[in-house]
Protein backbone atom coordinates (compact mmCIF):
# COMPACT_ATOMS: atom_id res chain seq x y z
CA UNK A 1 0.00 0.00 0.00
CA UNK A 2 2.74 2.22 0.14
CA UNK A 3 5.93 2.98 -2.45
CA UNK A 4 8.31 5.32 -3.60
CA UNK A 5 9.97 5.61 -6.91
CA UNK A 6 12.33 8.30 -8.45
CA UNK A 7 12.34 10.05 -11.62
CA UNK A 8 14.72 12.63 -13.52
CA UNK A 9 13.68 15.56 -14.96
CA UNK A 10 14.50 15.87 -18.68
CA UNK A 11 15.38 18.48 -21.52
CA UNK A 12 13.85 19.18 -24.58
CA UNK A 13 16.20 19.28 -27.75
CA UNK A 14 13.05 19.60 -29.73
CA UNK A 15 10.43 20.57 -28.04
CA UNK A 16 6.95 19.92 -27.44
CA UNK A 17 4.78 23.10 -27.45
CA UNK A 18 1.60 22.27 -28.39
CA UNK A 19 -1.26 19.75 -27.72
CA UNK A 20 -3.73 18.34 -30.71
CA UNK A 21 -6.17 17.03 -28.15
CA UNK A 22 -6.11 19.26 -25.16
CA UNK A 23 -8.14 16.63 -22.90
CA UNK A 24 -5.81 13.56 -23.36
CA UNK A 25 -2.75 15.54 -23.36
CA UNK A 26 -1.32 14.36 -26.93
CA UNK A 27 1.19 16.72 -28.59
CA UNK A 28 1.11 18.22 -31.99
CA UNK A 29 4.44 17.21 -33.03
CA UNK A 30 6.75 14.60 -31.38
CA UNK A 31 9.38 15.47 -28.74
CA UNK A 32 13.31 14.88 -27.79
CA UNK A 33 14.61 14.88 -24.76
CA UNK A 34 17.53 13.83 -22.22
CA UNK A 35 17.12 13.05 -18.96
CA UNK A 36 19.42 15.03 -16.24
CA UNK A 37 21.01 13.50 -13.07
CA UNK A 38 21.27 16.09 -10.59
CA UNK A 39 17.89 16.74 -11.11
CA UNK A 40 16.02 14.23 -10.06
CA UNK A 41 12.62 13.67 -7.28
CA UNK A 42 11.66 10.94 -5.37
CA UNK A 43 7.94 10.63 -4.53
CA UNK A 44 6.14 8.15 -1.91
CA UNK A 45 2.88 6.88 -2.55
CA UNK A 46 0.68 5.22 0.21
CA UNK A 47 -3.15 4.38 -0.11
CA UNK A 48 -5.43 4.30 2.44
CA UNK A 49 -8.71 4.90 3.80
CA UNK A 50 -7.80 8.60 4.76
CA UNK A 51 -10.37 11.32 4.48
CA UNK A 52 -9.15 12.94 1.32
CA UNK A 53 -5.96 12.67 -1.20
CA UNK A 54 -3.15 15.08 -0.17
CA UNK A 55 0.30 16.18 -1.73
CA UNK A 56 3.19 17.98 -0.66
CA UNK A 57 6.16 18.83 -2.54
CA UNK A 58 8.92 19.56 -0.29
CA UNK A 59 6.71 19.92 2.38
CA UNK A 60 4.41 22.41 1.26
CA UNK A 61 0.57 21.26 0.27
CA UNK A 62 0.09 21.56 -3.36
CA UNK A 63 -3.26 20.75 -4.90
CA UNK A 64 -3.56 17.22 -5.79
CA UNK A 65 -6.13 17.29 -8.17
CA UNK A 66 -3.90 16.77 -11.56
CA UNK A 67 -2.55 13.92 -9.36
CA UNK A 68 -5.62 12.79 -8.86
CA UNK A 69 -6.37 12.78 -12.95
CA UNK A 70 -3.79 10.13 -12.92
CA UNK A 71 -4.83 7.80 -10.38
CA UNK A 72 -8.03 7.17 -11.34
CA UNK A 73 -6.74 6.59 -14.97
CA UNK A 74 -4.78 4.04 -13.40
CA UNK A 75 -7.87 2.62 -12.08
CA UNK A 76 -6.64 3.14 -8.37
CA UNK A 77 -9.51 4.68 -6.58
CA UNK A 78 -8.55 4.35 -2.75
CA UNK A 79 -7.29 7.88 -1.53
CA UNK A 80 -4.07 8.90 -1.76
CA UNK A 81 -0.71 10.84 0.83
CA UNK A 82 1.62 12.18 -1.96
CA UNK A 83 5.39 13.25 -0.54
CA UNK A 84 7.11 14.10 -3.02
CA UNK A 85 11.03 15.57 -2.86
CA UNK A 86 13.38 17.18 -5.43
CA UNK A 87 17.18 16.56 -4.67
CA UNK A 88 17.81 20.42 -6.18
CA UNK A 89 16.73 23.35 -5.59
CA UNK A 90 12.92 23.75 -6.41
CA UNK A 91 13.42 27.38 -8.72
CA UNK A 92 11.31 28.38 -11.45
CA UNK A 93 10.30 26.43 -14.50
CA UNK A 94 12.90 23.73 -13.50
CA UNK A 95 11.05 20.99 -14.63
CA UNK A 96 10.38 19.28 -11.66
CA UNK A 97 6.53 18.80 -13.18
CA UNK A 98 8.28 15.93 -15.09
CA UNK A 99 10.39 14.10 -12.54
CA UNK A 100 7.47 14.37 -10.28
CA UNK A 101 4.87 13.11 -12.45
CA UNK A 102 6.95 10.25 -13.59
CA UNK A 103 8.06 9.16 -9.97
CA UNK A 104 4.37 9.38 -8.60
CA UNK A 105 2.86 7.08 -11.98
CA UNK A 106 5.91 4.53 -10.96
CA UNK A 107 5.18 4.95 -7.14
CA UNK A 108 1.03 5.07 -7.21
CA UNK A 109 0.83 1.66 -9.44
CA UNK A 110 3.39 -0.12 -7.20
CA UNK A 111 1.54 0.77 -4.32
CA UNK A 112 -1.89 -0.36 -5.61
CA UNK A 113 -0.04 -4.07 -6.45
CA UNK A 114 -0.98 -3.01 -10.38
CA UNK A 115 2.07 -4.22 -13.19
CA UNK A 116 2.29 -2.04 -15.68
CA UNK A 117 4.65 -1.80 -18.39
CA UNK A 118 6.94 1.34 -19.07
CA UNK A 119 4.79 2.08 -22.26
CA UNK A 120 1.58 2.16 -19.82
CA UNK A 121 3.67 4.00 -16.95
CA UNK A 122 4.70 6.96 -19.47
CA UNK A 123 1.15 6.86 -20.82
CA UNK A 124 0.10 7.69 -17.43
CA UNK A 125 2.60 9.75 -16.60
CA UNK A 126 1.66 12.23 -19.59
CA UNK A 127 -1.82 12.56 -17.94
CA UNK A 128 0.06 15.00 -15.03
CA UNK A 129 2.31 16.68 -17.91
CA UNK A 130 3.33 16.27 -20.72
CA UNK A 131 6.80 15.98 -20.67
CA UNK A 132 6.73 13.72 -17.63
CA UNK A 133 6.07 11.03 -20.76
CA UNK A 134 9.46 11.62 -21.27
CA UNK A 135 10.75 11.02 -17.76
CA UNK A 136 9.57 7.59 -17.25
CA UNK A 137 11.90 5.95 -20.18
CA UNK A 138 14.57 8.66 -19.21
CA UNK A 139 17.92 8.44 -21.33
CA UNK A 140 17.13 10.26 -24.65
CA UNK A 141 13.29 9.61 -24.87
CA UNK A 142 11.22 10.43 -27.98
CA UNK A 143 7.28 11.65 -27.27
CA UNK A 144 5.11 11.44 -30.20
CA UNK A 145 1.76 9.69 -29.17
CA UNK A 146 -0.04 8.06 -26.28
CA UNK A 147 3.83 7.28 -24.74
CA UNK A 148 7.43 8.20 -24.58
CA UNK A 149 10.26 5.60 -25.49
CA UNK A 150 14.24 5.54 -24.96
CA UNK A 151 15.80 5.60 -28.94
CA UNK A 152 19.37 5.96 -26.89
CA UNK A 153 20.61 4.76 -23.34
CA UNK A 154 22.32 8.04 -21.08
CA UNK A 155 25.37 5.99 -21.85
CA UNK A 156 25.04 6.82 -25.89
CA UNK A 157 27.07 9.87 -25.28
CA UNK A 158 28.08 11.37 -22.36
CA UNK A 159 27.06 14.88 -22.80
CA UNK A 160 27.02 17.88 -20.34
CA UNK A 161 24.12 20.03 -19.57
CA UNK A 162 24.70 22.98 -17.25
CA UNK A 163 21.52 24.54 -16.10
CA UNK A 164 21.83 28.19 -15.21
CA UNK A 165 19.16 29.16 -12.74
CA UNK A 166 18.53 32.65 -13.97
CA UNK A 167 15.71 33.66 -11.36
CA UNK A 168 13.45 32.38 -8.63
CA UNK A 169 9.82 32.33 -7.69
CA UNK A 170 7.59 30.34 -10.05
CA UNK A 171 6.86 31.60 -13.90
CA UNK A 172 3.74 33.74 -14.38
CA UNK A 173 2.44 31.51 -16.86
CA UNK A 174 2.66 27.93 -16.86
CA UNK A 175 3.62 25.89 -19.83
CA UNK A 176 -0.11 24.15 -20.41
CA UNK A 177 -1.52 27.65 -20.28
CA UNK A 178 1.44 28.81 -22.71
CA UNK A 179 0.88 25.97 -25.36
CA UNK A 180 -2.75 26.49 -25.72
CA UNK A 181 -2.30 30.57 -25.92
CA UNK A 182 0.59 30.46 -28.32
CA UNK A 183 -1.09 27.69 -30.09
CA UNK A 184 -4.66 29.53 -30.31
CA UNK A 185 -3.63 33.01 -31.08
CA UNK A 186 0.46 33.14 -32.47
CA UNK A 187 0.71 33.40 -35.99
CA UNK A 188 4.25 31.96 -35.81
CA UNK A 189 2.49 28.35 -34.36
CA UNK A 190 1.85 26.49 -37.35
CA UNK A 191 5.26 27.29 -38.62
CA UNK A 192 6.77 26.58 -35.45
CA UNK A 193 4.76 22.60 -35.62
CA UNK A 194 5.81 22.66 -38.78
CA UNK A 195 9.65 22.83 -37.88
CA UNK A 196 9.52 20.09 -35.41
CA UNK A 197 8.28 18.01 -37.61
CA UNK A 198 11.22 18.78 -39.97
CA UNK A 199 13.84 18.68 -36.59
CA UNK A 200 12.89 16.18 -35.18
CA UNK A 201 14.62 13.28 -37.79
CA UNK A 202 17.41 15.38 -38.30
CA UNK A 203 18.27 15.61 -34.63
CA UNK A 204 17.71 11.77 -34.12
CA UNK A 205 20.40 11.81 -37.07
CA UNK A 206 22.55 13.92 -35.47
CA UNK A 207 22.34 12.10 -32.15
CA UNK A 208 23.24 8.70 -33.62
CA UNK A 209 26.25 10.35 -35.02
CA UNK A 210 26.79 12.36 -32.16
CA UNK A 211 27.97 15.28 -34.04
CA UNK A 212 27.65 17.90 -31.18
CA UNK A 213 28.36 21.08 -33.29
CA UNK A 214 24.96 20.37 -35.29
CA UNK A 215 22.74 19.17 -32.79
CA UNK A 216 23.72 21.95 -30.54
CA UNK A 217 22.91 24.70 -33.35
CA UNK A 218 19.75 23.01 -34.25
CA UNK A 219 18.67 22.78 -30.31
CA UNK A 220 19.26 26.41 -30.21
CA UNK A 221 17.52 27.34 -33.05
CA UNK A 222 14.64 24.70 -32.13
CA UNK A 223 14.38 26.52 -28.64
CA UNK A 224 14.26 30.43 -29.72
CA UNK A 225 11.50 29.74 -32.45
CA UNK A 226 9.90 28.33 -29.66
CA UNK A 227 9.78 31.36 -27.47
CA UNK A 228 9.36 33.54 -31.03
CA UNK A 229 6.13 31.57 -31.43
CA UNK A 230 5.56 31.89 -27.83
CA UNK A 231 6.41 35.95 -28.19
CA UNK A 232 4.27 36.50 -30.81
CA UNK A 233 1.10 35.25 -28.64
CA UNK A 234 -1.77 37.56 -27.47
CA UNK A 235 -1.10 38.42 -24.82
CA UNK A 236 2.40 38.16 -25.72
CA UNK A 237 4.92 34.94 -23.36
CA UNK A 238 7.98 36.51 -22.18
CA UNK A 239 9.85 33.99 -20.13
CA UNK A 240 13.33 35.59 -20.23
CA UNK A 241 15.09 37.76 -17.55
CA UNK A 242 18.03 40.12 -18.41
CA UNK A 243 20.86 36.39 -16.89
CA UNK A 244 18.77 34.56 -19.64
CA UNK A 245 19.57 37.01 -22.74
CA UNK A 246 23.30 37.32 -21.00
CA UNK A 247 23.97 33.58 -20.97
CA UNK A 248 22.90 33.48 -24.83
CA UNK A 249 25.37 36.37 -25.62
CA UNK A 250 27.58 34.87 -23.04
CA UNK A 251 27.74 31.01 -24.89
CA UNK A 252 27.95 32.84 -28.32
CA UNK A 253 31.43 34.34 -27.05
CA UNK A 254 32.61 31.14 -25.56
CA UNK A 255 31.99 29.88 -28.80
CA UNK A 256 33.77 32.58 -30.84
CA UNK A 257 36.83 31.52 -28.38
CA UNK A 258 36.60 27.95 -28.79
CA UNK A 259 34.52 26.59 -26.38
CA UNK A 260 31.73 24.62 -27.86
CA UNK A 261 28.56 24.79 -26.49
CA UNK A 262 25.27 25.87 -27.18
CA UNK A 263 21.72 27.10 -25.38
CA UNK A 264 18.54 26.16 -24.95
CA UNK A 265 15.35 26.86 -22.93
CA UNK A 266 12.44 25.53 -22.00
CA UNK A 267 9.43 27.60 -20.77
CA UNK A 268 11.01 30.01 -18.15
CA UNK A 269 13.71 32.00 -17.63
CA UNK A 270 16.82 29.01 -17.50
CA UNK A 271 19.53 28.43 -19.96
CA UNK A 272 20.84 24.85 -20.24
CA UNK A 273 24.47 24.99 -22.07
CA UNK A 274 24.70 21.56 -23.82
CA UNK A 275 28.46 20.93 -24.19
CA UNK A 276 31.18 18.19 -24.03
CA UNK A 277 32.27 17.19 -20.39
CA UNK A 278 36.05 18.82 -20.70
CA UNK A 279 33.96 22.04 -21.48
CA UNK A 280 31.71 22.06 -18.24
CA UNK A 281 34.01 24.08 -16.17
CA UNK A 282 34.42 26.85 -18.97
CA UNK A 283 30.74 27.24 -19.07
CA UNK A 284 30.39 27.21 -15.50
CA UNK A 285 32.66 29.60 -14.88
CA UNK A 286 31.28 32.24 -17.82
CA UNK A 287 27.74 31.68 -16.27
CA UNK A 288 27.87 32.13 -12.75
CA UNK A 289 29.19 35.73 -12.35
CA UNK A 290 26.00 36.90 -14.86
CA UNK A 291 24.52 39.07 -12.66
CA UNK A 292 20.95 37.48 -11.67
CA UNK A 293 22.67 33.39 -12.17
CA UNK A 294 22.06 31.76 -8.95
CA UNK A 295 23.76 28.98 -9.99
CA UNK A 296 24.92 26.85 -13.09
CA UNK A 297 23.91 22.83 -11.78
CA UNK A 298 26.17 20.62 -13.96
CA UNK A 299 24.00 17.62 -15.16
CA UNK A 300 25.11 14.46 -17.65
CA UNK A 301 22.26 11.62 -19.19
CA UNK A 302 20.37 9.72 -16.33
CA UNK A 303 18.00 7.09 -16.72
CA UNK A 304 14.37 6.34 -16.34
CA UNK A 305 11.79 6.00 -13.41
CA UNK A 306 12.65 3.31 -10.45
CA UNK A 307 11.41 2.40 -7.40
CA UNK A 308 13.64 2.16 -4.43
CA UNK A 309 13.35 0.17 -1.36
O1 LIG B 1 5.07 19.02 -19.70
P1 LIG B 1 4.69 20.45 -19.68
O2 LIG B 1 3.22 20.62 -19.83
O3 LIG B 1 5.25 21.16 -18.48
O4 LIG B 1 5.35 21.14 -20.98
C1 LIG B 1 6.73 21.24 -21.18
C2 LIG B 1 7.04 22.18 -22.29
C3 LIG B 1 8.51 22.54 -22.49
O5 LIG B 1 9.26 22.27 -21.33
C4 LIG B 1 8.61 24.01 -22.78
C5 LIG B 1 9.11 21.81 -23.67
C6 LIG B 1 9.40 20.35 -23.49
O6 LIG B 1 9.33 19.63 -24.50
O7 LIG B 1 9.74 19.92 -22.39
Amino acid sequence: MKATAAAHANIALVKYWGKRDEARLLPEAASLSVALDRLRTTTTVELGDFAADSFTLDSRDEDPSRARALLDAAGIRRRARIESRNEFPTAAGLASSASGFAALALAACAAAGLRKTAEELSALARLGSGSAARSVPGGWAVWENESARQVFPPSHWDLRFCVAICASGPKQVGSRDGMRISRETSPYHAAFIEQCRRDLPAALHLLSARDLPELGALAERNALRMHADALAADPPLLYWEPATVACLHALRALRASGVAAWPTIDAGPHVVAICAPEHAGAVVERLRPIPGVADVLVCAPAGGAHLLP
